[in-house]
């Protein structure tokens, strides 16, 4: 008897010395590997083996294996003793996307006692997809977007871990994109859409691509979502009419009202940019007799028209888009007539002559008649030449001699005296004048070249018995450089917007007159300028931006458009033209702070103000949001969109969730933004009374044997740092002592000779250290155990312990932090034994009591004295 008690003692040394050396050697000597998902009942190992026990040991020790939180993993198969799976694991569930996951257990064997640490790795298996979160996203963007822009898009999600999680990101083939795969400081990974290829939304007004999220396993498993492009419109197309000239034919007497003609034009924009209003183009004149509907380009008739009045109109047609670019048109509209020609300008008249008779019914007879003048002249004058030409520069001095013609008359007398006359001359119109006597021609009024080029002026000399001869005097205006280039603008564009690319600025013509060199002409701007001057057709020029224009490098341009002519004097004309750059929203919002860190107790009380994020925009106002946050960041925190300021939702645990990492995002109105990180540290605060889990409870204990292994637990305390500091100790003047084998594991032995009929209460108490509170917090564990149980114990023995004390509710919301800063607090536990599970177990349950006590208050409130009471706590 003696022998084999010495001998036990000698076991549980040992023991002591193996575990200390194993813990020392590293937090854990066996590492279990297995796949997520393997079936329950798998085998993981033969531990008899891996332990180094003899076979059948481990069931004649009572081996048992322990997680943390009473989950049972693993099981020990009762005729092998091979370790087994328990349950089907997911690796997700338990460890989120922590990697390696790593589950801590013990082989504890009870008799005698020995303790194994050992870990299960539960390795990732690719049974997760990458997922979006939404089936489709869409962007807007602008036509005049310049390629190298990046659009960060939302990202997938794939609950595997390693690289069975997201690894990239693809997107379907297309012309005008490609995708970034950004790594993200959190660990995540991003995608980002790059412009390569600028849009042209006339093109192609909608894009859509395919973006597919791609993970590392083998095979990979993909996710994808679409992506649905918006281009937006800009107004950078002019209103086009279908045809440039349009001729038109409208009988004289036509009603008023009548339709002349339609015209079109059609503008390549959307919306408004797009919409066309028809003007006709500077109406001067009151007594127009056309007039347009605005929105169909129906020419309409507002008066009647007469022919001998205009034979010929030209009107010119405006169209005019939302934004307001226009083109322009010429309709040229003839006029017909409706009657025969005058026959008072036929030279030769022919006459119908009809006789009718008297009778009943009357009969007639007719014959055409043709009247003649018959020329009857003998001795006519006669001219020397039958046709005079002569040239004569414009601008001549008036009175100046264009020519002298002779004629001569063979009568005698004043039958054979002759006088020049200009031959159906008009009076008021004709610009030469002749000498009834000489025959020389002068000049009545100055001549102009770009009016009348080519005068015929019939002369007629007449002899004093009536008789006349006739010559033509052909007078060729010989052009002068009299005339400067005229410019004529058609369309002006005051303003224009920024970092557009070629833009229209004015179109306009020019014109000189003058012919030959007098009239060519060479049209140019100063040349520091921006801008390009381009010829289009005939005497047609463009103005156009030679590269998109910066508002802030510079707000407008006084541009002079010169137009000289190569005749001699040279002559010219200037226009000036101001043009504005008008602004377009190209600056992104900027925060102050690229990062922020800000510090907040846990426990906090909710909708605390804890930080405020700012950034500034030139062009308009700013809104804030979180920019792809986590569920975690959005269920605690909210940022007010004007303000910036951050607030939190609820209340911080920092055993939950130690730091926050955030992205915030700064909108302007125009679709710009910027971004911030912001991270919230969680401080703590001493509001977890520590815990204590008993592994090992031995209820045979044979008398008089010291140094006997009753109890194994570990103790811990959520708390870090100093709140989760703890001390254990047991009642004095007990014949139990507490060791301390690790650190937070403890072992209780017995330390003198049990003597058979003395009972012993021991009370473990655990109790945090908190350097800031005065008063001592304790949580007290209340054991009975009786030497020399008998075995029938575990079988349900009544006797066993007491759980009379009902469960109550676990007291850490309770936590507050009085006025001086300090904390005080106190749980009581009890730890029962469970009569009727036949396995020695001990269950551990709630706190029962919790005070919370103001500084210095000590452990003597009525419920506290109470509750001692009740345990036969002295
Ligand atoms: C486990 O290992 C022991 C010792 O190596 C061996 O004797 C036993 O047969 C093994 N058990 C099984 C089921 O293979
Ligand atoms: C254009 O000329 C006007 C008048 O001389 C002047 O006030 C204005 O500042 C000039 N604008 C630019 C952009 O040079
Ligand atoms: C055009 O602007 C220039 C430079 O400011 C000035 O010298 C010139 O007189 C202006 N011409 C006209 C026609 O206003
Ligand atoms: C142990 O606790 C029980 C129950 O409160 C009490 O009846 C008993 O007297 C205590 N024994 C000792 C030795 O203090």
């Amino acid at each position: 008897m003696v022998q084999t008690k010495l001998h036990q003692k000698k076991r549980q040394v040992m023991i002591f010395i193996t575990l200390i050396l194993s813990w020392e050697a590293g937090s854990e000597s066996i590492r279990y590997s297995v796949l997520e998902e393997t079936e329950s009942g798998t085998f993981v190992a033969n531990l008899t083996k891996d332990l180094g026990l003899r076979m059948g040991e481990l069931a004649a020790r009572g081996a048992r294996v322990v997680f943390k939180g009473n989950r049972q993993h693993l099981r020990l198969d009762p005729d092998t003793s091979d370790l087994l799976l328990n349950d089907k694991l997911d690796r997700e569930e338990l460890c989120g996307s922590t990697e390696p996951c790593v589950l801590p257990f013990q082989v504890l064997l009870e008799n005698p006692f020995q303790l194994f640490q050992a870990a299960l790795v539960i390795r990732d298996v690719n049974d997760h997809a990458p997922e979006f979160l939404a089936r489709e996203m869409q962007l807007k963007i602008s036509e005049i977007t310049i390629p190298g822009k990046v659009f960060p898009l939302k990202m997938a999600q794939d609950l595997d871990a390693g690289s069975n999680g997201l690894q990239s990101y693809i997107i379907s083939s297309n012309p005008h994109f490609h995708i970034l795969t950004r790594n993200r400081k959190d660990g995540r990974k991003s995608p980002e859409l790059v412009l390569d290829k600028a849009l042209d939304r006339e093109e192609q007004p909608e894009i859509r691509l395919t973006l597919t999220a791609l993970d590392g396993g083998s095979p990979p498993r993909s996710g994808t979502t679409e992506i649905q492009i918006l281009v937006l419109d800009i107004n950078d197309n002019t209103p086009e009419f279908a045809q440039e000239f349009y001729e038109a034919q409208v009988p004289e007497n036509s009603s008023p009202g009548s339709l002349v003609i339609t015209v079109s034009a059609r503008d390549l924009d959307a919306g408004s940019f797009g919409e066309v209003s028809y003007a006709l183009f500077q109406v001067d004149d009151v007594n127009e007799p056309f007039e347009i509907n605005a929105n169909t380009g129906e020419i309409l008739l507002k008066k009647k028209l007469d022919f001998e009045e205009f034979q010929s109109y030209q009107v010119d047609i405006e169209a005019t888009d939302g934004g307001g670019l226009s083109g322009k048109c010429s309709v040229v509209i003839k006029l017909v007539l409706d009657k025969a020609l005058d026959r008072e300008k036929q030279p030769e008249l022919s006459l119908t002559l009809t006789a009718l008779d008297g009778g009943a019914p009357p009969r007639s007879g007719t014959t055409p008649v043709r009247i003649e003048v018959v020329d009857i002249n003998d001795n006519a004058p006669e001219f020397l030449q039958s046709v005079y030409e002569v040239q004569i520069p414009e601008n001549s001095p008036l009175n100046s001699l264009v020519v002298a013609v002779s004629a001569r008359d063979l009568d005698a007398g004043t039958y054979g005296k002759v006088a020049y006359a200009l031959f159906q001359g008009d009076e008021v119109t004709q610009p030469f004048v002749i000498d009834e006597t000489t025959g020389e021609i002068g000049l009545k009024k100055a001549l102009d070249f770009e009016a009348t080029r080519f005068y015929n002026v019939e002369i007629a000399a007449t002899d004093g018995g009536g008789l006349s001869g006739k010559c033509t005097v052909a007078i060729e205006v010989v052009d002068v450089n009299d005339n400067a280039p005229e410019l004529t603008m058609s369309r002006l564009i005051s303003s224009i917007p920024e970092n557009s690319p070629e833009t229209v600025v004015a179109v306009f013509s020019v014109s000189d007159p003058d012919s030959g060199d007098n009239g060519k002409m060479v049209s140019s701007i100063q040349n520091d300028l921006p801008f390009l001057l381009k010829p289009t057709f005939k005497n047609f020029y463009t103005l156009v931006t030679e590269r998109p224009l910066d508002r802030e490098e510079r707000a407008g341009y006084n541009i002079t458009i010169t137009v000289t002519d190569m005749g001699t004097p040279r002559l010219k004309t200037e226009h000036n033209i101001t043009v504005l750059v008008s602004d377009v929203n190209d600056n992104a919002p900027a925060f102050t702070q690229t990062s922020y860190t800000l510090w907040v107790r846990e426990n906090n009380s909710p909708a605390l103000h804890i930080g405020s994020v700012s950034a500034t925009d030139p062009d308009a106002g700013l809104s804030y949001s979180f920019f792809q946050s986590s569920n975690q960041v959005i269920q605690a925190f909210e940022v007010n969109t004007v303000t910036g300021d951050i607030r939190l939702k609820k209340k911080l645990d920092f055993e939950e969730i130690r730091s926050y990492l955030m992205e915030i995002e700064a909108s302007d109105g125009g679709g710009l933004s910027g971004k911030c990180t912001v991270a919230i540290e969680v401080m703590d605060v001493n509001d977890n009374a520590p815990e204590l889990t008993i592994s090992l409870l031995i209820n045979d204990i044979p008398e008089n044997t010291p140094d006997t292994v009753v109890a194994v637990f570990g103790i811990s305390d959520s708390d870090s740092d100093n709140n989760g500091k703890m001390m254990c100790s047991i009642q004095d003047h007990l014949p139990f002592l507490l060791k301390l084998t690790i650190e937070n594991f403890y072992t209780l032995v017995t330390e003198g000779a049990l003597d058979r009929e003395e009972k012993h209460n021991i009370t473990v108490l655990v109790s945090d250290v908190n350097d800031n509170a005065p008063a001592f917090t304790q949580t007290s564990y209340t054991l009975w155990v009786r030497e020399n149980n008998s075995p029938a114990l575990r079988a349900g023995a009544a006797s066993a312990g007491r759980c009379a004390v009902p469960e109550g509710h676990f007291p850490g919301h309770l936590l507050d932090v009085s006025g001086t800063g300090t904390l005080s607090q106190s749980y009581q536990y009890e730890v029962c034994l469970m009569g009727d599970t036949g396995s020695g177990d001990f269950k551990f349950l709630k706190p029962i009591v919790a005070s919370l006590m103001s500084e210095g208050a000590g452990m003597d409130t009525a419920e506290n004295a109470n509750f001692k009471n009740r345990l036969g706590f002295n």
